[in-house]
């Protein structure tokens, strides 16, 4: 099973990495918001190796894509509401052994994410977030005119988890990203739960937001999810997404789990957007297929190392990475080396202040998009 599904989308890759070098693109024009700067520029077409948000290389697995091809029939003209997404919530509870009323579906995590600020942030009531992190929740309280506070990364780029605590006291919102996003780095349970009981008790007005996007990715036994501590206290809440390791960004699914009153307040705050029925049908298909993930993550962490190891025989310091993505420190401008990049057609993450002058987000897309990749950021680097 395991050497059929390598096969089938070790083809599909394959032929993607084929498309890409010789710049014909195997999926079509292919523009989106994150690479408008590269449209812009004139440069980009179909045929550059995108290696900036995160995606999966790899996409839903073949079970996945299964179950969206057999529910793509006449039952999609009925939707109110969609068939199987109330399955979804209950799958999802379940497997958390939570009440459905515990889960919350999203079009993807993104309107949690913005709900949440809207629900907790306000003039009087800031937002904290360390930085570089991923940054929606900031771009909302910037938005509604919250104050925002941002904290610096420790020297080796962890989080400074005992400074966020600090900068929390009287926030509305701290936000903790657990990998972070762009560094790829973990904080384990002992260190997210210190944190997570330090703020409930330093500061009881703060909520806790613990952005777990990136769980499945993680080393074994280097984190845990925050769920039950957000099971245990109504200022605690998680967020997932089923855009990464789930391989289907452009289905939109996402889910916080929390007490009710606070899915409630989120909710209240901002649209959480309609799961449709294929995308419900497709998260509960994904969510099952344990045997698929398990093989996705394996296949990401052996591209990552071999990905990691090539830049630190090269000289240059990446953080050990429980993501899909590293974050390089090429010791230039990551726009100088992102526009050398696109021009031999590999686009590389955005900057991400205050490390832009120094460090890139790389995510990490197939083998063969790498061994390509990999050439380009040598000859760049050289
Ligand atoms: C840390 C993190 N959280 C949330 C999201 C939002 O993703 P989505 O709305 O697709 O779930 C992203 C997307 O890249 C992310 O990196």
């Amino acid at each position: 099973m395991k050497t059929t599904r390598r096969g089938f989308v070790g083809t599909i890759a394959l032929g993607a990495a084929a498309g890409a070098l010789t710049g014909a693109s195997p999926f079509g024009r292919r523009v989106s918001a994150q690479t408008r700067e590269a449209a812009k520029s004139g440069i980009y077409d179909g045929g550059v190796i995108q290696l900036n948000q995160n995606e999966s290389a790899r996409g839903p697995g073949p079970k996945t894509i299964q179950a969206i091809q057999a529910h793509t029939n006449e039952r999609i003209g009925r939707g109110y509401s969609p068939d199987h997404v109330n399955e979804l919530r209950s799958v999802i509870a379940d497997y958390y052994e939570v009440g459905t009323g515990n889960v919350q579906l999203a079009t993807g995590s993104t309107p949690l994410l913005q709900g949440s600020v809207r629900a907790f942030c306000s003039a009087t009531k800031g937002f904290v977030t360390p930085m570089p992190t991923y940054s929606t929740s900031l771009a909302t309280a910037r938005r509604i005119g919250a104050k925002t506070t941002e904290i610096d990364l420790d020297s080796s780029l962890a989080i400074d988890l005992d400074a966020l605590a600090e900068a929390s006291r009287g926030a509305g919102l701290v936000y903790l990203c657990n990998p972070n996003n762009p560094t790829g780095m973990v904080h384990g349970p002992g260190a997210v739960e210190g944190f997570v009981r330090r703020v409930l008790r330093e500061s009881p007005e703060t909520m806790i937001h613990v952005d777990e996007a990136y769980i499945n990715y993680g080393r074994p036994d280097s984190i845990e999810t925050a769920v039950p501590l957000a099971m245990e206290d109504e200022r605690v809440f998680v967020t997932r997404s089923f855009s990464k390791a789930h391989g289907m960004a452009g289905l939109r699914v996402g889910y916080g789990l929390g007490q009710e009153q606070t899915l409630a307040k989120i909710r209240g705050a901002w649209g959480m957007g309609d799961v449709n029925m294929l995308g419900a049908i497709a998260a509960i298909t994904a969510f099952e297929d344990t045997e698929h993930i398990d093989w996705e993550v394996k296949e990401n962490a052996e591209i990552r190392d071999g990905v990691i190891a090539g830049f630190r025989d090269m000289g240059f310091d990446v953080p050990d990475s429980h993501t899909n993505h590293i974050f390089v420190d090429i010791g230039r401008p990551a726009a100088e080396f992102r526009e050398a990049c696109l021009e031999r057609k590999v686009l590389v993450g955005r900057d991400f202040p205050p490390l832009h002058t120094t460090h890139c987000r790389i995510s990490i897309g197939s083998r063969e998009e790498m061994a390509a990749a990999m050439k380009v950021f040598k000859e760049v680097l050289a």
